[in-house]
């Protein structure tokens, strides 16, 4: 239960912060919050009711007090919160969320394809983002973005490997270029020995 990931979700997660958990499915962010004590309140949330049911299941097991609501992003949670988690969907589904004009001060995302898009946009709709932490998990890179609200513009080449300085990941995306560049035509072949070059520099600088 306690994956990496779900650690490193709680770790941007401050002790007076009001989270609200989207999209919580088996509620073992919500789980690890609560029964760590990392943060004032959390509540749990999901689209679907069967999803949030085996949260309650799990919230019952563990004996811990977490209100739960069944709702599309934001659009039906009634209670305040300042800090929302919005973990394992796709960038098209989060930004769908954040489409709300009730959005927090603080957002903890962690989309699992496009991360350019959703960092562009992060800064359209006017929030900074503070951290991010690159994690290896089941054969896979999990971008974790922490932001707030203030203003940011990051440079393209910020938007596209991002700000980790993790230099595994960009090891990782320097050596997945280079297979693709095997497999694809000439014009394809030439915008990604740039981006080669690119990731190249951002090892060598570390
Ligand atoms: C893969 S699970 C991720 C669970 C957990 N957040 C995590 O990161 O481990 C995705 C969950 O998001 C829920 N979900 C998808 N779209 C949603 C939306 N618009 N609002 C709330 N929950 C949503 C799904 O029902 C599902 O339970």
């Amino acid at each position: 239960m306690n994956s990496e990931r779900i650690k490193v979700l709680a770790k941007e997660i401050s002790e007076n912060d009001t989270v609200l958990d989207v999209g919580c499915d088996h509620g073992y962010l919500s789980i690890y919050l609560k029964q760590n004590n990392l943060c004032k309140e959390v509540y749990a949330s999901d689209v679907s009711e069967n999803a949030l049911n085996v949260a309650r299941n799990n919230f019952k097991k563990y004996n811990l007090d977490i209100k739960t609501y069944v709702s599309d992003g934001f659009k039906d949670v009634p209670v305040y919160f300042d800090t929302a988690v919005i973990a394992g969907m796709g960038t098209s589904t989060i930004l769908k969320i954040l489409d709300n004009e009730k959005t927090p001060n603080k957002l903890v995302l962690a989309s699992n394809n496009d991360y350019y898009k959703l960092r562009k946009k992060i800064n359209e709709i006017g929030y900074k983002i503070v951290d991010e932490q690159a994690i290896y998990e089941n054969n896979h890179y999990y971008i974790i973005l922490l932001c707030i609200k203030q203003k940011q513009k990051l440079t393209k080449k910020e938007l596209k490997y991002g700000i980790s300085n993790n230099e595994d990941y960009y090891k990782y995306l320097l050596n997945k270029n280079k297979d693709l560049i095997k497999k694809v035509p000439l014009k394809k072949k030439i915008k990604l020995l740039y981006e080669c070059l690119i990731l190249k520099g951002l090892i060598e600088k570390k």
